[in-house]
């Protein structure tokens, strides 16, 4: 079967969160279930950058205010379609955001774009390719499905993935005559949201099926307080939608081989965390002293709790244990953990900005990676954490709740527990959660149990890209 991804963001080559993780090893974890996935990815830079051998297999003359091309290209295991269009990627600064943070004017011309090449190609733009199903991701691509639902095209299915519906796409009305789409695109029942146009809200409308990144999120987003305003849609909806876990790519993600780590383990050997411990103190400015050591590797943002994060660095200090923060996001976030990192030094240690080989090795040495989100569609670090034989500490939300099992008396009696939950999300009650884990670290029989249960926890794709494969089989044959 010949599936179509289409996303904003892919692993090796461009990444600014899990989106990226999640596009880049799809296609992967797929193959073993007879589909064969090609990604069309924006042309930024590092993507063109990347590209030794390309084909130009499709040109346009004006796409969105300035010529464009596909290029087919195989960089690594993915098998890409770059869409380059010079005046809509080519540029310095964030993807998504120019170097002042704010977001590109056009970005609904530079996403509407890259959904409307999906639509193309589903309908055999390209002699000898016609995917029978496009699988967009998020708000970027999500567009994907009007252009097919309005574009007369009833053979291809569309699966839109919901990675974060914080993320949404509204724009004002006036850009809907400059989106190709016929005028009765403009309804209810096509991509009007509030009076303006909304990206994902077109694509949950029009997909034939919608899915998110975990069964407790798919739930969590049927209600006020989760869905951002999506909630009745995706309650009409809900026959449609899924849940379906992300995995982890685990060539990526392994402590046994992981070229990022001062000292390669296994699950049988967790002493030699030591040595990684001992390196990440030591990146970090922060004393080794034996005290547990708490890790993030995070967006610094609301929605990932680092407010609740800074309220609480004076008593995890107090408990004896230190905090290594690695991340970049909201400026006052980003302040908020300089004057942490300040006022304990060699306890707080702060490093700005965003560091993949790091980020593997907070994950080898921390005893504990904490995610206290307010939100969280699935979530990966956490899943890195189990595999790297760290404790997570997590809220009890979304993809969070559905992979960590608590240290509660009966968990730890059963053998079960993984990790630290808790719930509701405020400041006390993470302080409550750093005291019960600073707790179960004194108990170092409990303590490597866990290690090794979170260790062999299969957070693999396995199950999910079974799942995906199933949804698309159904689609199919509908
Ligand atoms: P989200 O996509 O909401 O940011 P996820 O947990 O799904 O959250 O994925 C975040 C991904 O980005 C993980 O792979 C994580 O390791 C990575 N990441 C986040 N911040 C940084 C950073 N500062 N440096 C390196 N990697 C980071
Ligand atoms: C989003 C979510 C995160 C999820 C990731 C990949 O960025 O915030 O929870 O893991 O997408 O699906």
């Amino acid at each position: 079967m010949d599936v179509l991804s289409v996303a904003s963001e892919v692993y090796p080559l461009i990444k600014t969160g899990g989106l990226a993780d999640v596009a880049g090893a799809l296609p992967g974890a797929l193959a073993s279930q007879d589909v064969s996935m090609r990604t069309l990815v924006p042309g930024y830079p590092q993507v063109i950058g990347a590209i030794k051998k390309g084909r130009s297999v499709a040109q346009f003359a004006d796409l969105f205010g300035g010529p464009a091309e596909l290029i087919a290209a195989r960089v690594g295991d993915l098998d890409l379609i770059v869409l380059d269009a010079k005046h809509l990627f080519d540029r310095a600064g964030g993807i998504y955001v120019d170097a002042t943070g704010k977001d590109w004017e056009d970005n609904w011309q530079r996403f509407a774009a890259l959904s409307w090449v999906a639509a193309e190609l589903a309908k055999g733009l390209v002699a000898g390719y016609r995917p029978e199903i496009v699988h967009a991701h998020d708000w970027q691509a999500a567009m994907a499905a009007a252009y097919v639902a309005f574009g007369r095209d009833e053979t291809t299915k569309v699966v839109v993935t919901i990675h974060n519906i914080a993320f949404q796409g509204a724009y004002p009305a006036d850009i809907f005559p400059h989106l190709r789409l016929p005028p009765d695109a403009f309804a209810m029942s096509g991509v009007e949201y509030y009076g303006g146009v909304g990206f994902l809200k077109a694509g949950l409308q029009c997909a034939h099926a919608i899915t998110t990144v975990s069964p407790t999120y798919a739930r969590e987003i049927r209600t006020p307080a989760f869905g951002m305003g999506l909630e009745g849609l995706l309650n009409e909806r809900s026959h449609d939608l899924y849940g379906i876990l992300n995995g982890i790519d685990d060539g990526a993600w392994n402590p046994q081989s992981d070229p990022d780590l001062a000292a390669n383990f296994a699950a049988a050997n967790t002493r030699k965390r030591e040595v990684n411990r001992v390196a990440l103190a030591d990146r970090f400015g922060l004393e080794e002293d034996g005290s547990p050591l708490f890790g993030i590797v995070s967006r610094l943002t609301w929605q990932k709790g680092i407010d609740i994060v800074a309220e609480n660095v004076h008593w995890l200090v107090s408990l004896g244990a230190r905090l290594a923060v690695l991340g970049s996001g909201d400026p006052d976030l980003e302040i908020a953990m300089e004057e942490a990192a300040a006022r304990f030094p060699g306890r707080v240690g702060f490093i700005k900005g965003y560091d993949e080989g790091l980020s593997h090795l907070v994950q080898g040495g921390a005893d504990v990676v904490l995610v206290p989100s307010r939100f969280e569609p699935c979530g990966l670090t956490q899943l890195y954490a189990l595999r790297y034989g760290a404790i997570p500490l997590v809220s009890r939300v979304g993809g969070l709740a559905d992979t960590i099992i608590d240290a509660n008396e009966a968990a730890i009696e059963a053998g079960v527990a993984t990790g630290v939950q808790f719930s509701p999300v405020d400041g006390p009650n993470l302080g409550e959660a750093i005291s019960r884990t600073v707790s179960l670290y004194q108990r170092p029989d409990i303590w490597a149990r866990m290690q090794r249960k979170g260790m062999k926890t299969d957070v693999s794709w396995t199950n999910s890209a079974r799942k995906y494969a199933a949804l698309y089989g159904a689609l199919l044959n509908r």
